[in-house]
Order: C-alpha cells, then structure tokens, then sequence
C-alpha cells in the first residue's frame, strides 16, 4: 500500500539534485564566516526577502528565538497571537531563555490580529507596573490558521501601527514562500514591512534541514551572537546550504502544485458528511477540518485514516490536519478521499 504522509510538509525529503549539491558542497568553518556555500545561501536569502542580511540557522524555532531575543530584552514584552506558532509550539523559550513576556491576542480565523487589540495591548511605557511592550509577532502563512495568508495591505497597516508607538514587528515566515506564491507576489513584498523575518527550507522547499533570519545588517549581525550563544553555530554547515540553495533555486514556483492540492482535497472533504470545513479558506497547503459531533473523534479518525495508508495530524479534539507538500500528488489526495469517506462510512456501519 503507498502510504500518503499529510501530517506535516516537515515530512519532504531532499531531491536528488540537492544531495547532489550537498556532496559537491564548497566548504570553511560557518563561525568564522568562511563557509562559502553558507555564505551563498545567505545573500541569496536575503536578496529573495528584500533584506539587507541573512544568517543561517539549525531550525525554524531558532531562528524564531534568536530574533525575539535580538529584539527584546529581559522583561519586555511581544504581543503574537493566541494560535502563534512561537507561542504554542515552541516550548516557550522566548520567556524560559531570554525572560520575554508572551502578551497574546486572539488570532481571527485569517491568522490577522486585529490590530485594534494590538494597539489596545500596547502597554503605557511611562507605568512602571507594566512590561515594556517592544514586538509585534506575526504569522505569514499562519499555521494553525489553515495556511491563511496575510496580506501586503495588512502588513502595512500593521508596520503603521508598530511605527505610531516605536515598536518592530518580527514576521514568523516559516511558510513565506507559500505566502508569496498564493498572493503572486515576491516574498520581499511579503516580507517588506516586517523588522526581520525568519523562514523554514526544510517544510515545503524540501531542504533537509535549516532556516533563515533576514534583517537589517545591524540586526543580523546581533541574531549571528545569539544563534552562537543558543549553540546554533554550525561550522561546516555549508553540507547542509547546499540543499537550502537548490531549495530556494527550484522549489518555489512548484509551491502552487502543493496548494492546488490542497484545495482539492477541501473540496473533496467538504462533499464528506461528518466534515466540516470550508473550502473556501484554504489558502496554500494547510487543510485544518473539524469532525462533527457524530464522526469519529480526531484520534480514532487519525488512526483509521492509517489503516489505509493516509497519515493525518490530530490538531484538537475533533480537529485534523492535513498538509500537502513534495511527493504527494493528485493521486494522493484522491487515496485520501476514499479513505476518509471509508473511515466515515464504517463509523455510521
Ligand atoms: C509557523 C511555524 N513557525 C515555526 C516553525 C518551527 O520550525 P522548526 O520545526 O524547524 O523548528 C514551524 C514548524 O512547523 C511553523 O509551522
């Protein structure tokens, strides 16, 4: 039975010619900045985001962290949504390492905060009882938020917000390619309102490992201390840009491929009795549905679903996700469908 992994884009392996590229990869020590193949990846990052700099890093939590902590001090505060990645699934680390204050507000169903409760969670910096408040966290693709997208136009009302009270704003871009894609827009454009913005290459680009940190030279020049002090310093990393330059060479245009299925697989569930989704949210490649009342709960619904060979992730009670990547194709998503109207029909038998 082909098995068809929806649980994460996390799941991709490295194309041929990126281990290709990995073998021939030009190497130094990345901590004295002599890796020539790190050194690629990071201008090449940095000229996709629009950025001035870019400093390569191990994951997507890293890099989420070493830009909180080069923006924040101890006892200050960032505000990010309740659903934020960097809140919820990053182990806390902003607070447990660098002693930041996490100020959530509710993320709306299109990953937007709304920047009325943004401004409204602004501290007044001249009471002594509150936390600075010195960053505005956002998400673009939103994870948890079925991949929604935030806009160019929402991003500048957002930088307007930040530039009224002196604060920066670190865009959590893990997925911004996805981003970009689904707007038709450069990732620049995506990211041009953003202080710093970090991005994955190993979710749908396929890279094996890595993430970047794109900001200012001053800024990068500070994340390149605190990726040392988090012991994020890689020497011979460049056997691992290598694959991170393929990625961001080959992998994105192929990007829409992933969202198309994903919208067909939306379609598809919603025809399903005991799903509830709307398609008409699925933005790029994150399928999130809730199991009605009468379905299977997300744990049962998970583990029938692999009995047929479909692996999907359980995100709540009676919620699931799927995630459409590198290696899953249109095939793929049908398999999934019968497996879900199977799984859904026994539990009516
Ligand atoms: C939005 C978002 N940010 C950050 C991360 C963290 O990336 P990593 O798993 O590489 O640490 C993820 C991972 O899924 C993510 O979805």
């Amino acid at each position: 039975m082909r098995i068809v992994d929806l649980r994460s884009d996390t799941v991709t392996l490295p194309t041929s010619a990126m281990r290709q590229a990995m073998f021939d990869a030009e190497l130094g020590d990345d901590v004295m900045g002599e890796d020539p193949t790190v050194n690629r990846l990071e201008a090449l990052a940095a000229a996709r985001l629009g950025k001035e700099a870019a400093v390569y890093v191990p994951s997507g939590t890293m890099a989420n962290l070493i830009c909180l902590l080069s923006h924040c001090a101890r006892g200050e505060e960032a505000i990010m949504g309740h659903l934020a990645h960097t809140f919820l699934f990053e182990a806390g680390g902003s607070a447990a390492v660098g002693g930041i204050h996490p100020r959530t507000v509710p993320n709306q169903p299109d990953g937007t905060l709304d920047l009325g409760d943004v401004e409204a969670a602004i501290r007044d910096p001249n009471n002594p009882h509150y936390p600075p408040t010195r960053l505005i966290c956002l998400e673009n693709t939103h994870n948890r938020c079925s991949g929604a997208v935030l806009t160019p136009a929402y991003m500048a009302q957002a930088r307007a917000l930040a530039d009224r009270h002196g604060l920066r704003i670190h865009l959590d871009g893990a997925r911004v390619f996805n981003a970009a894609i689904a707007l038709g827009v450069s990732a620049a454009t995506v990211a041009r309102d953003a202080d710093s913005v970090s991005f994955c290459l190993s979710k749908g680009l396929s890279a094996p490992v890595g993430s970047l940190v794109c900001g200012s030279a001053e800024f990068v020049r500070q994340a390149r201390r605190q990726r040392k002090v988090l012991g994020g310093g890689m020497r011979q990393a460049g056997v691992l840009a290598a694959a991170g330059i393929v990625a961001l060479e080959t992998m994105i245009d192929r990007l829409a491929d992933d969202h198309a299925n994903a919208r067909r697989l939306a379609e598809g569930l919603t025809l399903l009795p005991g799903i509830m989704l709307d398609p008409a949210r699925i933005q790029t490649n994150i399928v999130i549905w809730e199991l009605a009342p009468d379905a299977p709960v997300a744990a049962e619904f998970a583990a029938s679903m692999a009995t047929y060979g479909v692996k999907v992730g359980v995100v709540g009670q009676r919620r699931i996700r799927a995630v459409t990547h590198y290696g899953i194709n249109s095939d793929d998503i049908d398999q999934a469908l019968v497996a879900a109207s199977a799984v859904l029909k026994e539990n009516h038998a």
